[in-house]
């Protein structure tokens, strides 16, 4: 039996809170109790707010100098010693603000028991937390705008490159590569825009609502908020320790632009498929097979299609903890750390990763341009030419498209292989000029409505994009 799953007592109960209490907790106790082992990644916040904390204490009297002194002292000595590494976290005292506590007290005595004056973990926990997720929602912003910068790059390159467009994963009709990827610019600055909103709302303090109820020290909680860069502190003190809609929200977010990573992450798998071959990807994004020579695997985007489904499971970890929670603090509230620590690490690697493939890939314009073409993808064309030339009703020359479709269907050939003859036994009307509509890059050359694929319009929204998002 290892001493972990012995039912032993662990040692005596905190000296924190052990006033009232004659024995210790059970080891399994300590073990489902201690938050040490992640929230330990909360060290430079805690730090921070206490300091914060400190320094109000001191300026309102509460606190005297030299207390304060010694504990603003104790506390750099703390974040050094937990920097240089080989700190020694104890799981018996729970979490890192009775480690940071505990240390201190070791570090300058009797003074460090006065920090906790008109405070509570409850809202430090809530402050500190705050202050890591509006760090990582920052870092988030960062990586996802230089996903940006490596669409817009490739996309400018590609302004005029045919590919075929989608719908149903059906050829539909000519689009350009730099359209189609402009289009994820859009859904990534949508991303950015949502973690700027959350940010702002994020931007209160909740330190000072203490346990629940506020505390009847004269605190300065505006003096507080300002020092670590919030805009004011929260207004309802039992809100201030029982919200965690900032993490909430920074998962909710974080999901969606993994949704988006997804999507781009599946056009990646499928164009670099040997049935594709729109894009390759180097050795640098691709792993081989160990029996089969011939891979060259997209395992990069499949794991960030992978990834998306445990961004998404941890936003519903967190709101399934917190659905039903009466106010205020409740210790469930503990577990939405492990959550948020996963989304933020895994949407770094998986934004990093997916601004490395758009670098790497190397498009194969002559393999999309073939593809561009087959399927019939400029029917609509001929149709808008019957509509513009022969002053056609749109759904009539929509019928005479699809018998011309079906004609060259059964002749096994393109629409352009067609003769005229053949096309004016449909359509008496049809000329020569019909016919040139029918070339790709005159399609999407024609494309050039506010926001369509026309490469001059393509270049246009770089540039805008160049302006907005970089
Ligand atoms: N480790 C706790 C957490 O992360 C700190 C707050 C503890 N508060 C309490 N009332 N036990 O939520």
């Amino acid at each position: 039996m290892t001493d972990k799953s012995s039912s032993a007592s662990a040692p005596p109960a905190s000296s924190m809170w052990g006033g009232r209490f004659a024995g210790g907790p059970a080891a399994i106790m300590q073990r489902i109790n201690a938050s040490i082992d992640f929230d330990k990644r909360l060290y430079a916040q805690d730090v921070k707010g206490s300091m914060a904390h400190c320094r109000m204490l001191v300026k309102q009297g509460i606190l005297t100098a030299a207390d304060g002194d010694a504990i603003l002292d104790g506390l750099a000595r703390v974040l050094a010693e937990i920097e240089a590494g080989g700190f020694p976290f104890r799981a018996e005292l729970e979490d890192i603000h009775m480690n940071v506590e505990a240390r201190l007290a070791e570090l300058i005595g009797e003074a460090a028991g006065r920090l906790h004056t008109a405070r509570s973990r409850n809202d430090q926990v809530a402050t500190d937390f705050r202050l890591w997720v509006r760090d990582a929602m920052d870092g988030m912003e960062a990586a996802l705008r230089d996903l940006q910068a490596a669409l817009i790059e490739r996309a400018e390159e590609h302004a005029a490159t045919v590919m075929p467009g989608f719908t149903h994963l059906q050829a539909a009709q000519p689009v350009t590569f730099g359209h189609h990827l402009m289009a994820y610019v859009e859904m990534v600055g949508r991303d950015r825009g949502r973690l700027a909103d959350a940010r702002a709302r994020l931007n209160e303090c909740p330190l000072g609502s203490a346990a629940l109820a506020g505390t009847s020290f004269p605190i300065d909680r505006h003096a507080t908020a300002a020092e670590l860069g919030f805009r004011a502190p929260t207004n309802n003190s039992l809100d201030g320790v029982s919200d965690r809609d900032f993490a909430l929200e920074f998962m909710a977010a974080a999901a969606i632009a993994a949704v988006h990573l997804s999507r781009l992450a599946e056009e990646l798998v499928i164009w670099t498929s040997a049935q594709f071959r729109f894009v390759s990807l180097s050795d640098a994004f691709t792993t081989g097979s160990s029996i089969m020579p011939q891979k060259r695997n997209p395992d990069a985007a499949e794991l960030i299609r992978a990834k998306t489904g445990r961004v998404i499971g941890d936003l519903n970890a967190l709101l399934i903890v917190m659905k039903g929670l009466p106010l205020a603090y409740s210790k469930d509230m503990q577990d939405d750390k492990e959550p948020v620590f996963e989304v933020a690490d895994t949407m770094e690697l998986a934004i990093a990763a997916m601004a490395g493939m758009v670098r790497d890939m190397r498009v194969n314009e002559g393999v999309m341009r073939a593809a561009a073409g087959a399927g019939y993808t400029t029917a609509t064309d001929i149709a808008d030419w019957c509509v513009r030339a022969l002053r056609m009703p749109f759904r009539r020359a929509h019928h005479v498209a699809g018998s011309l479709v079906k004609l060259a269907e059964t002749r096994g050939c393109g629409l352009e292989d067609l003769t005229l003859a053949e096309m004016q036994g449909i359509e008496p009307g049809i000329t020569e000029e019909a016919r040139a509509v029918l070339a790709v890059d005159h399609s999407v050359a024609s494309r050039t409505s506010f926001g369509g694929t026309a490469p001059e319009r393509v270049r246009e929204q770089v540039a805008a994009a160049r302006a907005r998002w970089l």
